[in-house]
């Protein structure tokens, strides 16, 4: 079987600050078949080029979304590509919109929080899965196969005291297991 074309658009506002996606970047950027894009760095001024993401999906079979959780959500620029890129008679109907469909969509995330956090009952009282449902159904509407996301919690910056803070060999070991997840996929 062929192996998938591969898009990661990476959302992050400070990268020179990040430490989880620096580590789960380096790990997936130079994998055969991956096109991996720092969508911050491109667009700084937020004037996104609508014709070149829309070729971008076309042109890739799974499309990651690579970004650290921000207010229970993505940084603004993710939001903004959203609403932009995924125009009705391209991604929806009334229109062609039918661009998308059977195209994968993987949401990969760093939280602050740690997972325990993430349940009912718990400090965000909501699981990530119920935390990730636009996202969840904007690939449903637009005929996408939305895949379990992959999340590394408890990432803060070094040198915070009193939080549960991952550490940068259990980020490599999560950035691995992303690498193996993309180098391996097949869509079906
Ligand atoms: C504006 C802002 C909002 C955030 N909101 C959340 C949140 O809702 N839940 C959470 O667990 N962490 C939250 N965090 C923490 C980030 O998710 C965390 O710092 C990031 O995932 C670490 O990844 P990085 O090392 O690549 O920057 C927030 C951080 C910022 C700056």
């Amino acid at each position: 079987m062929a192996k998938p074309r591969i898009l990661i658009n990476l959302f992050h506002p400070n990268m020179n600050r990040s430490r989880g996606n620096i580590i789960l970047s380096e790990a997936v950027r130079d994998l055969t078949g991956v096109t991996f894009r720092d969508v911050y760095a491109e667009y700084p001024d937020f004037n996104i080029t609508v014709q070149h993401e829309q070729q971008l999906l076309l042109e890739n079979d799974l499309i990651v979304t690579q970004h650290p959780f921000y207010w229970y959500s993505c940084p603004s620029l993710l939001k903004e590509w959203e609403d932009k890129v995924l125009e009705q008679g391209f991604a929806y109907p009334p229109g062609v919109g039918d661009k998308l469909n059977g195209k994968h969509w993987l949401s990969v995330i760093t939280t602050g929080g740690p997972q325990n956090a993430y349940r009912s009952g718990g400090f965000n009282n909501f699981t990530i899965s119920e935390l990730l449902r636009p996202f969840q159904q904007t690939a449903t509407l637009c005929g996408m196969k939305w895949l379990p996301p992959v999340v590394v919690h408890s990432v803060l910056p070094e040198g915070i005291e009193g939080f549960k803070n991952i550490s940068n060999d259990d980020i490599q070991q999560h950035a691995r297991a992303y690498r193996a997840l993309l180098d391996g996929y097949v869509m079906e």
